[in-house]
This record gives C-alpha cells, structure tokens and sequence, in this order.
C-alpha cells in the first residue's frame, strides 16, 4: 500500500470526529463496553496504545463494536505492525517514523499515521509520500503556535496533534487550518475504566465529540 494511498485512508478516519481516544487497556475485558461507550458518545476512531499485555486482545475485541474503527498505536516495529494488523486494526500511528516502520506499513498494507514534531520531519515524510501526519509530542514540541507557523509553509500537510491536549487547548488545535483531528487519552481516564464507569467515559465522550 502506497503511502498516498495510507495517508488517504488516515485523512478519512481523522475525518470521523474531532477526536481520536488514546487508550492504554490494561484489562482485555474492558475493550468492549469500553470502545461500545466512545463509539456511542460520537467517537468512533480509536487508538488502542500496544502498551499493555492487554493491547492486541483489546484491538480484536473493538474491532467487533459496531461503527468503531480501531487502531494500533505506538507501532514501533515490524513486529508491531504484523500483529496489530493480525489483531484487526484499520491503521496505525507511530510517535515518529522510521525507513523499516514505513516499509513494515506498506508490505502489510497497514495504513499509517506516522509522527513528526519538526519541519524536516514533516517534510521527509510529505517526500515519501505522506500528507497526513501526527504531531507528537504536541504540546511539547510547540504546541498551536508552532504548528500554526507549520500551516504557513507546509499547507498540503494535515495534523493530528497528540501528547498534551485537553478540553482546554483542543478547541485552539481544531480551529488551526492543518488540523483535522486531535488524540487524546483523557476520554478514557484509568480510574473511571478500572471501575467500569461507561457512563462517565460515554459522557466525556460526547462532550469530545462536541469540541468542534
Ligand atoms: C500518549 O503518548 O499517550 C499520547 O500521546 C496521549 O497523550 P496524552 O495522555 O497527553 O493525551
């Protein structure tokens, strides 16, 4: 799969809501009422963090809720991308990006949202052929201003900035002309998840949804 035809893809899923849930599973059993609760509250792209044991059993699990659309983040090897694609996710995102992770996504036919945080980095990445990219770590590395002084000379590029963003600041991310979406994983809080709160993940769901 051509990186064209991946960064189409993951244009289209950014283009689902305002907001795409980081989500760091600890308990496979939770992925189900968990995805069915974010996907009710209006937020059907999902990024399920390979971070835990849980990880690629929570992918398969929220890859059978209806209208979600579920990926793998934090993809960092080949590995990763064999399996997350084995597990069912739709796409997948890297903090960054690397000649063997976009060779991986494109023998696999894994759609990428590959990170950049840089104007090389963006750059390097528009070259082989990506225009939708994420903005890690967002805050960190400049936050609005620096990606708004990005849409200046760099305006083919689309953004999903990740890493620090709130209700707080993502009503100034969304209103930026590069952005598409923002990721974030306070829709999902650990304690609320822990306790089997759907209600409350559904709620600051809908209120995510509603930011734009
Ligand atoms: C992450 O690395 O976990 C994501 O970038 C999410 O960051 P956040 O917890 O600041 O939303």
């Amino acid at each position: 799969m051509t990186p064209q035809h991946q960064s189409r893809i993951a244009r289209d899923i950014a283009g689902l809501a305002p907001i795409i849930p980081v989500l760091v599973v600890e308990e496979a059993a939770h992925a189900r009422p968990l995805a069915e609760a974010l996907v009710a509250g209006g937020l059907p792209a999902l990024e399920v963090t390979l971070r835990t044991p849980a990880a690629l059993e929570a992918i398969a699990a929220m890859a059978a809720v209806p209208g979600g659309v579920v990926g793998a983040g934090t993809l960092l090897t080949r590995e990763d991308v064999r399996a997350a694609k084995e597990a069912g996710a739709q796409f997948g995102v890297s903090p960054g990006a690397t000649d063997a992770l976009i060779e991986a996504c494109a023998a696999e036919g894994l759609p990428l949202l590959p990170g950049a945080a840089t104007a090389s980095e963006a750059m390097r990445l528009l070259e082989l052929g990506y225009d939708m990219l994420k903005f890690f770590p967002a805050e960190a590395a400049g936050g609005v201003p620096y990606l708004k002084s990005l849409a200046g000379p760099l305006p083919q590029i689309a953004f999903c900035p990740t890493g620090g963003v709130s209700t707080r600041n993502a009503p100034d991310y969304l209103a930026l002309p590069n952005v598409i979406c923002a990721g974030g994983s306070w829709v999902a809080p650990a304690d609320r998840v822990a306790a089997g709160d759907w209600a409350a993940v559904e709620a600051l769901a809908r209120e995510a949804a509603a930011l734009r």
